[in-house]
């Protein structure tokens, strides 16, 4: 029986899961490969933090040039996280000759494109099933699942903080802060939540994920970024009366040969899949013109998730290493000189449906002074509720029909500046048409 040598960089959470699958899953990886994957070298800087997966000692090093350097290696596994090192260490195990699996969706995100060149000129894999909803197969659906397909929409739900944050304010009525306190107790956020909460993290995924649907290079730069750290209980209360449920929701869409890319809180309908993704869990639902609608469903995050799809990934690079033929399926599904750079539209031009929450004085006129600025955008209003009063001021919440966001944005700008209203609106956009499987 063959072997295929392995070195890991980071034994941190995910580190751990790599270890830990690739030993009890040894026998079942061995069936379906023909060769042995064998792990040879961990290296981290901190060898004496308590981890859940030992390590013998004389495997362990702090070094990464005692894994660039050893030719036993051929696969070098990414998993220190951050910018500039990884970086550092992608591109050398690749000018060493190493295939690479990484799970590090912020480099990708950033640097992916320069990678995945690299990779593909020295004729090697640079793997990344990881970055994209943890243990789902989403990377490999898109690439190979779905390859017949055109795809027109991607709707995900990518960041398990996000949604435990919202799946908590919404079915236990926590505010934003206890709940994400709650979520940071639990190990799910992070001390600086920053990249969970305001969108980044799930901006991140998506640009990997649209890239490799669409065909285009990874444009992180163009997704339009909101998180959820600004959404109130009442948002999460009115979304609710009017049949909706409020998720963080990564958006990619083909509309007539330009991309919309945006990452924000979005109203769907209550009976939409995606509305029933609870807790820490992620979810992708596609359409393909042939396959229709297809959803994927699971843990995005963890030690044994994440670590099952960098496994996967070994599994494949070893594959291609035994078969000779690394590089048979391109990185971004498409041949890099066949795929195109799709412009992503801004998203002023988006046209889509909204919900608005105005605090105004409970004064005669006031709904129709704001229903006549709306009006004079085009804006057609679908619902309105108001109720409750604090003093003089009251909530008034609206949802309105399809309309453009740059005419929306400037019918906002003028509602906000009347002196009948309080305190700047709340904005959240709607997918109504977003299919239900
Ligand atoms: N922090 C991410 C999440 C997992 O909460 O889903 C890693 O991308």
């Amino acid at each position: 029986m063959g072997k295929i040598g392995v070195g890991l960089v980071g034994w941190g959470t995910v580190g751990c899961g790599v270890i830990q699958t690739l030993r009890e899953n040894a026998d079942v990886i061995e069936s379906r490969l023909g060769a042995r994957l064998e792990l040879l070298r961990v290296a981290d800087l901190d060898l004496e933090r308590q981890r859940p997966v030992s390590v013998p000692r004389q495997m362990l090093t702090t070094r990464m040039e005692d894994i660039l350097g050893d030719p036993e290696i051929q696969i070098v596994i990414e998993l220190m996280g951050g910018l500039k090192a990884a970086r550092t260490l992608i591109v050398s195990a690749l000018e060493n000759g190493k295939h690479v699996v990484t799970a590090n969706k912020a480099l990708l995100a950033h640097h992916g494109n320069e990678l995945f060149a690299l990779a593909r000129q020295k004729g090697l894999s640079l793997s990344f099933e990881a970055s994209v909803g943890g243990g789902i197969p989403i990377v490999k659906s898109l690439r190979e699942g779905l390859a017949g397909n055109r795809i027109t929409t991607i709707f995900g739900i990518l960041n398990g903080t996000a949604n435990y944050i919202l799946t908590r304010m919404s079915d236990n009525g926590l505010s934003f802060a206890d709940a994400l306190k709650e979520a940071q107790s639990l190990g799910y956020a992070e001390a600086d939540p920053t990249l969970d909460v305001e969108g980044i993290d799930t901006a991140h995924k998506l640009a990997i994920a649209g890239a490799i649907a669409f065909g285009t290079p990874v444009q992180f730069d163009r997704v339009h970024t909101e998180g959820i750290s600004k959404i109130d209980p009442v948002d999460i209360q009115f979304a609710e009366e009017f049949g909706y449920a409020i998720k963080l929701l990564a958006i990619a869409r083909n509309v007539d040969g330009r991309l919309e890319m945006r990452v924000h809180p979005t109203l769907i309908p209550e009976n939409h899949v995606l509305a029933g993704v609870k807790g820490a869990y992620n979810a992708i639902h596609l359409e393909g013109n042939a396959v229709g609608d297809v959803m994927l469903y699971g843990m995005g995050a963890g030690m044994m998730p994440t670590g099952s799809a960098v496994v996967s990934d070994l599994i494949d690079a070893a594959r291609d290493i035994l078969q000779g033929t690394p590089g048979r399926i391109p990185a971004l599904a498409f041949l890099p000189d066949r795929g195109q750079k799709i412009e992503i539209k801004p998203v002023s031009d988006i046209s889509t449906s909204y919900y608005f929450r105005f605090l105004a004085l409970d004064k005669p006129g006031v709904l129709s002074k704001i229903s006549g600025v709306l009006g004079s955008r085009g804006i057609s209003i679908a619902a309105v509720i108001q109720k409750g009063r604090h003093a003089d001021s009251v909530p008034i919440v609206m949802v309105t029909h399809e309309a453009l966001e740059s005419s929306v944005r400037e019918a906002l700008a003028e509602i906000d500046k009347l002196d009948l209203v309080l305190a700047p609106t709340t904005l959240i956009r709607i997918e109504d048409n977003a299919s239900r499987v």
